[in-house]
């Protein structure tokens, strides 16, 4: 199956494989036709760069026009791990894998199955998460069978994703590093490593950064942080709790994301929870922010950016 996968993508096909974060669906990173099959498939819109994967050191050096020091440093201390690194791109890298930008974006995944594809397809792998344009990122293979189906030549199966939640992405094309989306490691680990990140001020409807906007995280029912005012009160209503909560008999269905109250247990559940809540057609998903550290500030982000494409 893997090397089966691994001939798909070399020969131009697209191919959805788990990583520790997310389900990825990816294509040859040099073959722009292929890429732009993920396009088509995920319904993406087009100014949406993707993330270049890659199994080893000099794959990612292969792709841009030099690795700075910072991120030699973070490639040492992170790689393979949950850290995207965006870096000046070489002219070989097509406009559709980088939206046209002269930055490229790159990680490598810390899962032996995606490891193992890149290596045997033998090119960098570019892939964004395997759902379509807007809806939730799949953190099973179920989900991306649910959602993309047929429309994949090749689905590998790495049960559920450890992390839960995206990389963290990282700019290192200016002079100083840039923090450019929360995710599965948290900023402070990066930060005791290359001094304080800048952060790209962003409001969550609108994106300052692409890839940044509302609508890529939402369930389809409607969610709202539960220290919401405007919160719904009436009707048939969902929780997703961080811990066991109190008053359970308000609520038509309760996703607890940690029952010890652990970030990265919680992180890692997200998706899946939000999924199983958006299957039960309530009137509304009431969430309950996490601490805002750690791998909280990922959840938070996500739960922010799927209340605000609820108000529209
Ligand atoms: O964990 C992850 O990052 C997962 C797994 C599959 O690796 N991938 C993922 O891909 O979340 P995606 O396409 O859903 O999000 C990638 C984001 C884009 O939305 C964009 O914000 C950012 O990466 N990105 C990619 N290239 C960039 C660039 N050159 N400059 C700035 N941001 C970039
Ligand atoms: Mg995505």
């Amino acid at each position: 199956m893997l090397e089966q996968a691994a001939r798909i993508i070399a020969a131009g096909g697209i191919v959805a494989f788990p990583t520790e974060t997310v389900y990825g669906l990816g294509a040859n990173a040099f073959d722009a036709s292929a890429v732009a099959r993920i396009f088509e498939v995920k319904n993406r819109p087009a100014f949406d760069p993707l993330i270049v994967h890659v199994a080893c050191r000099g794959q990612a050096a292969a792709c841009v026009e030099r690795v700075p020091d910072a991120a030699r440093i973070l490639m040492d201390t992170f790689w393979p791990g949950p850290l995207t690194l965006v870096m000046r791109k070489i002219g070989a890298i097509p406009d559709l894998v980088t939206a046209g930008l002269p930055t490229v974006a790159v990680r490598m995944p810390d899962h032996p199955t995606a490891l193992a594809l890149i290596r045997l397809a033998g090119v960098p792998v570019a892939a964004p998460s395997a759902n379509p344009f807007g809806v939730l990122s799949p953190t099973t293979a179920e989900h991306v069978r649910q959602r993309l189906g047929d429309k994949v030549d090749a689905l590998l199966d790495g049960g559920a994703c450890p992390v839960g939640v995206e990389s963290t992405i990282v700019s290192l094309a200016g002079e100083r590093p840039v923090l450019l989306r929360p995710g599965g490691l948290p900023a402070e680990a990066i930060e005791r490593v290359v001094g304080r990140l800048e952060r790209v001020a962003s409001h969550p409807a609108k994106p300052s950064a692409p890839g940044q906007l509302a609508m890529h995280y939402a369930p389809g029912t409607p969610l709202f942080l539960t220290t919401d005012p405007a919160a719904p009160a009436a009707g048939r209503i969902g929780l997703l709790a961080f811990r066991p909560p109190v008053d359970e008999d308000r609520f038509a269905g309760i996703e607890v994301l940690s029952p010890k109250g652990e970030l990265r247990e919680a992180a890692g559940n997200l998706f899946a929870a939000l999924h199983r809540l958006d299957a039960m057609g309530l009137d509304a998903i009431l969430a309950e922010p996490l601490p805002e550290q750690g791998l909280g500030v990922a959840v938070n982000d996500r739960l922010r950016r799927a209340a605000a494409s609820t108000k529209g």
